[in-house]
This record gives structure tokens, C-alpha cells and sequence, in this order.
């Protein structure tokens, strides 16, 4: 069995060995424009080349969960996609949406300003029952997302393409659904794929329809919001802020007026990192099982566009 390695901004060495440990019966390269054809791939960001120059590759293994750069692609026939599923992926977006919600619920950040000013001074506790978060995809990650809020007792609703039953979670399916989601949540996650169906989701007429003192936090993909209108809907008062970990161009360029918003938080797309061996242990177990023909997790629908 050959396998070929195709990812861009990520050092090679660590994952052929890995991958080489846990699979010694393989062949495992780099791929290199030229390099004879394989039956597996692991991959992120491939050129174009690296496709058509692999046309018998049986699956390509995303080493991340979005699969939206990949689709934008000429895929070999018959290629089945696999994303990654989990992989430690989950709870780290489970801390960092938390984490998200609860400094903005709690005011954490004019605490902080306070003390730092030589202050001492409360703050009224803000009713939870008031901050109601909707949580836009409840797949792998929107679904743990929404458990963890849950635990925190914030009301959480749920929207997702076909209907979902998440515990402790208030769910609403399909474009007949939006409305109301929208209009059930204050505080917006969004944890979509990025398809044509999802593209602009997040927007001035969809961003206006949640509950005053609006909040977004967008973790899935930079397309999913048109920035200008969620930064006029701050500026205007309708939107208490938000906390974005993508963007449409990454990196963020330097000057960008999203990174100094003094009611916007930013990081650079690491609300849910690729974790290695994680992610090796997991790529190598479905290798194995397609290997003796049984079914596995994560297959991508290319017509869904997820
Ligand atoms: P997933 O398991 O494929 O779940 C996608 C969810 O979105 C499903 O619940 C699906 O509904 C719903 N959905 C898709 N299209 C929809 C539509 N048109 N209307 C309503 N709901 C729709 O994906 P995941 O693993 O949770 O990951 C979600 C995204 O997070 C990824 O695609 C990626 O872009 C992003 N991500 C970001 C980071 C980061 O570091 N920032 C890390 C990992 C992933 P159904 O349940 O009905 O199918
Ligand atoms: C990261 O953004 C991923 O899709 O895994």
C-alpha cells in the first residue's frame, strides 16, 4: 500500500513517522510533482497538480474537519473524502467557545480594565436566563459546543440542516427554522461548514434578527460573515461585540480594523488545532478498516459540500 503526504505549511517529518509507525506495512512519501501514483493521500491545501497528477487514489484524508478548500478542487474520480472527526478537535472548541461566552456574559474584560485602573467595583450579575446562545451546525463540534454551554445553564438553541434531539438543547432545522433560531438567541456561534448555502450567513439582515445586545462568535470559517456588517451593527449599538477566531483573508492582514475593535476579540484560527498523533491514530485505524472493506466515520458528501 502506497501513501502519499500532500500538506501544505506543515513539516512533513513528524507525520511520515508517525503514520509510518502506525502503519509499518505501508509506503509512505512526501508527494512530489512527478511521484508515482498511491492509493491513500493525507492532505491539507493540495495544489491542483497533486490531483490530476493522482488520479487512483482511492481517499483523501483531510487532516481537519472543514473539507472546504479541498471540494474547491478537481477531485480524482472516485476519490472518497475523509475528514477529520474529532480527533481531540471537539473539546478544544467546547473551551474556547466557553470560554467565549462566559468572559462576555460574565464582563470579565471590564473587570480586568477596572482593576488594572486601581478599582474595586461590582457589576450588576446579568441574568442568564438572558443570554440564550444559538449555535449554528450541531455536527461533531457544533454538537459538544452546545452540550458544554448547556453545563454552564445558559439556554442554548441548536440549528442544524436536518433535525437534531441534543439534550439540554432547544433544536431547529432547515431555512424554515432560521427565523426562529435567530430569533431565540442573543448570542450567535457559528460552527457551520462553509458551502454555498452557508457562505454570508452571518450578515446585516440575519445579524439584526438576534435578541438586542447581539454577540458573535464565529469559529468555523472567515466566509460565513460579511465583516463590514457586523462591524457597522457594533457600531451602531444593535451588536455587543464578538469573538472571531477566522477570517476572510488569513492570515489577518496587519492593519485589518477587525484586530484593534475595542469590542472585537481576535486570534488567528486556532480555536480547534490539529492534534498529531490524535489525528494519525485515527487516519491509520480508518486506513486499516477501509483496507479490509468495512465502513468508516467521516466520509464526505461531496454533493452536501460537507
Ligand atoms: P460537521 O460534523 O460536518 O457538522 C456540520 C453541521 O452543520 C451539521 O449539524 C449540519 O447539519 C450543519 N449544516 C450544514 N449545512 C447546513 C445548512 N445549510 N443549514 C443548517 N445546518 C447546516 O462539521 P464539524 O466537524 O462540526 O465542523 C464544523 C466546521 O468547523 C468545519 O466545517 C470547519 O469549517 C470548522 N472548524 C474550524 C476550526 C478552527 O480552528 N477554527 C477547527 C475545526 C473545524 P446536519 O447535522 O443536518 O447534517
Ligand atoms: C480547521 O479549521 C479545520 O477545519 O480543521
Amino acid at each position: 500500500m502506497n501513501i502519499t503526504f500532500c500538506c501544505t505549511n506543515t513539516k512533513a517529518e513528524p507525520w511520515l513517522q508517525g503514520l509510518q509507525a502506525a502503519l509499518p506495512g505501508a509506503h509512505i512519501t512526501v508527494w512530489q510533482p512527478g511521484a508515482p501514483p498511491a492509493d491513500f493521500a493525507v492532505v491539507w491545501a493540495p495544489p491542483q497538480q497533486f490531483m490530476d497528477e493522482q488520479a487512483g487514489i482511492q481517499a483523501l484524508f483531510n487532516i481537519g474537519a472543514g473539507v472546504d478548500a479541498l471540494l474547491a478542487l478537481r477531485l480524482p474520480p472516485g476519490a472518497q473524502v475523509v475528514r477529520l472527526d474529532d480527533a481531540g478537535m471537539a473539546v478544544q472548541m467546547a473551551e474556547y467557545v466557553c470560554h467565549a461566552v462566559v468572559r462576555h456574559f460574565r464582563e470579565f474584560e471590564a473587570y480586568e480594565a477596572d482593576m488594572r485602573a486601581g478599582g474595586w467595583a461590582y457589576r450588576r450579575p446579568r441574568l442568564r436566563s438572558d443570554f440564550s446562545v444559538g449555535v449554528m451546525g450541531l455536527g461533531v463540534l457544533g454538537e459538544r459546543v452546545a452540550k458544554a454551554l448547556a453545563h454552564f445553564e445558559f439556554p442554548v438553541n441548536g440549528w442544524s440542516r436536518s433535525p437534531k434531539a441534543v439534550e439540554g438543547v432547544r433544536a431547529f432545522h432547515g431555512a424554515a427554522g432560521f427565523d426562529g433560531f435567530l430569533a431565540a438567541s442573543r448570542v450567535l456561534v457559528n460552527l457551520l461548514p462553509l458551502t454555498p448555502d452557508t457562505q454570508d450567513i452571518m450578515n446585516r439582515d440575519t445579524l439584526s434578527r438576534l435578541q438586542p445586545g447581539g454577540y458573535v462568535v464565529n469559529v468555523a470559517r472567515g466566509a460565513h460573515l460579511v465583516e463590514d456588517d457586523l462591524i457597522a451593527l457594533i457600531d451602531a449599538g444593535h451588536l455587543a461585540g464578538a469573538t472571531l477566531d477566522v477570517f476572510r483573508t488569513e492570515p489577518l492582514p496587519a492593519d485589518h480594523p477587525l484586530r484593534t475593535h475595542p469590542r472585537i476579540t481576535t486570534t488567528p484560527h486556532t480555536s480547534a488545532r490539529t492534534l498529531r498523533e490524535e489525528s494519525i491514530a485515527q487516519i491509520a485505524r480508518k486506513i486499516a478498516a477501509m483496507q479490509r472493506g468495512e465502513p468508516v466515520a467521516g466520509i464526505v458528501d461531496p454533493r452536501r459540500g460537507y
